[in-house]
């Protein structure tokens, strides 16, 4: 059975939030097709460490060789990686805030990108590890009509 696994980053409620409606159609139109189960992180909760030289060095440090403290610090991470792995398909939807992505999402990033797991780098570069997955992305920035008002 397959795994959609729903990002969504909007500090708007579901009735309000377009990024939060549009990726919430793309997830019942997949979900309906496919019979997927859906796993939902809502970055709005707020509640994802940034990340600091500790917690970098407890996610590189394989986990049977982690201190105590390590694993504390990489827990958030491995649990956050985990729902990547297990997902075939990834549906990230976000408001654009201040002229990028929310730091919420940033902050998830961060914490997903793990040399030697999620990604490795090669002579050419950086390269994904996480092959054979779809992402959607659900990004919502201000209406014209909003961004026209704003700035008059
Ligand atoms: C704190 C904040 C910052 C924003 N900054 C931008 C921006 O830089 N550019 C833009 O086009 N819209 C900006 N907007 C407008 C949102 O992107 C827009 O309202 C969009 O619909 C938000 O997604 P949502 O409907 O899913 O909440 C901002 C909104 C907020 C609340």
């Amino acid at each position: 059975m397959s795994n959609i696994l729903h990002i969504t980053a909007s500090i708007r409620s579901d009735a309000e939030s377009v990024s939060r409606q549009l990726g919430q159609s793309i997830v019942d139109g997949l979900a309906a097709k496919s019979g997927a189960s859906v796993t939902t992180r809502d970055l709005a909760a707020n509640d994802l460490p940034f990340v600091s030289a500790e917690r970098f060095a407890a996610g590189l440090t394989p986990a049977a060789d982690r201190t105590t403290q390590q694993a504390k610090l990489a827990a958030i991470a491995d649990t956050l990686i985990a729902e990547l792995l297990a997902a075939d398909t990834i549906v990230i939807a976000s408001p654009v805030y201040n002229f990028g992505p929310p730091a919420s999402l940033k902050a998830w990033a961060d914490l997903v990108a793990r040399a030697g797991t999620t990604f490795h780098y090669t002579a050419n570069g950086p390269e994904g590890l996480l092959t054979g997955k779809k992402a959607y992305l659900a990004i919502a920035p201000a209406a014209p009509r909003w961004a026209r008002s704003s700035t008059s």
